[in-house]
């Protein structure tokens, strides 16, 4: 195989944020600039000779073009065989999996998960380890590193690869495996869930469903199992064909961006279950007839019921959440007396506590939950659960939520985000909350008095490295929380992110609408961060 050596310059803006390089397509097309990252990756990892690399994507704009890019780098780094997702495909769980699966070396997964695509939106790339999970900081700091010192890559002269047919065929001593993206994927969830079980739910209608797979990666994953394997109705799939632009929208499932979703579950015609998953896969919305269950409470029921589900029968190690992620699977915790972590946002900080076997499901409030099955966050997975504890529990969603809130009070829960806000303003508002916390311990603001304020530094409990600036909290003596921090997944200016928690354990907390239960909450918000006041906005962009 005859290797090229081509020369190239720094770009100085390849740090990897929260979820691997996220830019927009235009950056990504700047000449060599993915190549300079996917060789600074290369060069960064110990060896990459004779090694196994997965290779997929959401099939977002750009998809194919990088894929081809990166198969000519890696041959020409020593990889000898790549594993690829026919049409350059493969969800982030799936991913993982077959990272895990083929004790693969490590995997390029090229995605900007929930972000927009087409060629004037987002881009991504991101390098997961031998574990299936994305790569911990001292590799991603690694990785940007090199790209500052980076002045040439290797290329392999080959033609590009034909994506689109299944087999495994060697290119000049280059084994290349184009596999089907679902097949692993489906036969792992169908031993974790009882699929027999679901199959009599969803083929007798026992379960009405609907999936809007909001023209993502899910579309082949959930027509596959639900639809052909487990004999739900055809049609219980919409936007199931995965689109480069997601046909315009925004797959991001959650109450503003899966619109019609959420208000088909408020109508007469609401079947019993809807869920839906953002562009790459590993986030999850979930809903019932009259009733939207966040992410929060979500991975809380999941933890107080993990016994009906077969994979977990025999009980659950532990349980984390990402530090805003709300308290309520604390609770379980506690009464179930399982350890509970409290990790930095993102979900590499699960992979260390997954492997270590300390935990065995984690979840983040963004619509992301998971399990020791794979070393990412599983949209699907959170919907076969779902549908396993339904089938399982036979009771609705509503009743299931309420039922859990009586048993141990509800955490009443949103999220604020004001988008594309100017950078100066954006760290002007942090410093201005960094001043502030050492004066307000102990202050009283109507009924809610500080009892911390601090920034979340953590320290990993397995190979205790430090991750500090993880975000600004403010908690109070009534277990309610304000929680600031600024987004690492943003490629506009900068997202500032305000989560607002209160507990309640009154007997009609399930009446409770959140915006005007935590009124007074999302007042002191403003009032500590100035961000109406420091942008001139009124509102936030978006409210979860
Ligand atoms: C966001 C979410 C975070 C999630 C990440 C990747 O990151 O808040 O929980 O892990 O996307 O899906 P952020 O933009 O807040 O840095
Ligand atoms: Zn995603």
């Amino acid at each position: 195989m005859n290797i090229e050596t081509i020369s190239s310059a720094p770009y100085d803006d390849q740090k990897p944020g929260t979820s691997g390089l996220r830019k927009k397509v235009t950056v990504f097309q700047q000449p060599h600039y993915l190549a300079n990252f996917v060789q600074s990756v290369f060069d960064s990892l110990e060896d990459c000779n004779g090694k196994s690399l997965v290779l997929g994507g959401d099939g977002r704009y750009y998809n194919r073009d990088a894929i081809q890019i990166i198969i000519k780098i890696a041959a020409a780094n020593g990889f000898n065989e790549l594993i690829i997702g026919q049409g350059g495909l493969l969800s982030t769980p799936a991913a993982s999996h077959i990272i895990r699966k083929n004790k693969a070396y490590g995997g390029l997964i090229l995605s900007a998960s929930h972000n927009a695509g087409g060629p004037t939106e987002d881009f991504g790339i991101k390098y997961n380890i031998s574990n299936g999970g994305p790569a911990p900081e001292k590799y991603t700091n690694d990785f940007f590193k090199r790209s500052l010192e980076i002045t040439e890559y290797k290329l392999a002269e080959i033609d590009d690869v034909d994506l689109d047919t299944q087999g495994e065929f060697d290119l000049e001593g280059l084994k290349i495996r184009i596999i089907d993206p679902v097949t692993d994927y489906a036969e792992l969830m169908a031993s974790i869930f009882d699929f027999d079980l679901l199959k009599q739910a969803l083929s007798s209608g026992y379960i009405s469903m609907c999936f809007d797979a909001m023209h993502a990666i899910t579309g082949p994953y959930a027509t596959r199992i639900l639809e052909e394997i487990l004999g739900a109705p055809a049609g219980t799939v919409i936007n199931g064909i995965p689109l480069e632009d997601f046909g315009g929208g925004h797959p991001d499932p959650n109450l503003v961006h899966a619109k019609e979703l959420a208000s088909l579950m408020f109508t007469a015609d609401a079947p019993d279950f809807a869920a839906a998953s953002d562009g790459d896969g590993d986030r999850n919305m979930v809903l019932g007839a009259n009733i939207f269950v966040t992410p929060s409470d979500s991975l809380a029921i999941m933890a107080a019921n993990a016994q009906h589900i077969p994979a977990y029968s025999k009980g659950i190690s532990g349980v984390a959440r990402s530090m805003p992620t709300s308290q309520a699977v604390d609770r379980v915790a506690a009464a179930l007396n399982l350890p509970c972590f409290e990790t930095p946002t993102g979900w590499k900080f699960f992979s260390n506590l997954l492997d270590a076997d300390s935990i065995t499901l984690c979840g983040e409030e963004s619509f992301g939950s998971g399990s020791n099955h794979v070393r990412e966050k599983d949209g699907l997975w959170a919907v076969l659960f779902w549908l396993n504890l339904i089938a399982k529990r036979r009771q609705s969603v509503e009743d299931i939520v309420h039922e859990h809130w009586q048993q141990f009070g509800r955490d009443i829960y949103s999220r604020h985000d004001y988008e594309a806000v100017d950078n100066e303003i954006a760290n002007g508002i942090v410093n201005h909350l960094r001043e502030l916390l050492p004066s307000l311990t102990g202050k009283s603001f109507g009924e809610y008095t500080v009892s911390y304020a601090d920034e979340f530094c953590y320290e990993d409990p397995i190979d205790k490295s430090i991750s500090d600036q993880q975000g600004i909290r403010i908690g109070f003596e009534n277990g309610s929380r304000i929680i600031f921090r600024l987004s690492g997944t943003g490629t506009v200016g900068a997202t500032l992110r305000i989560y607002l928690e209160k507990f309640s354990k009154e007997a009609d907390a399930h009446t409770q609408e959140p915006q005007q239960a935590l009124a007074e909450l999302i007042e002191l918000a403003e009032q500590f961060c100035e961000v109406k006041q420091r942008t001139g906005r009124i509102e936030p962009t978006v409210i979860t």
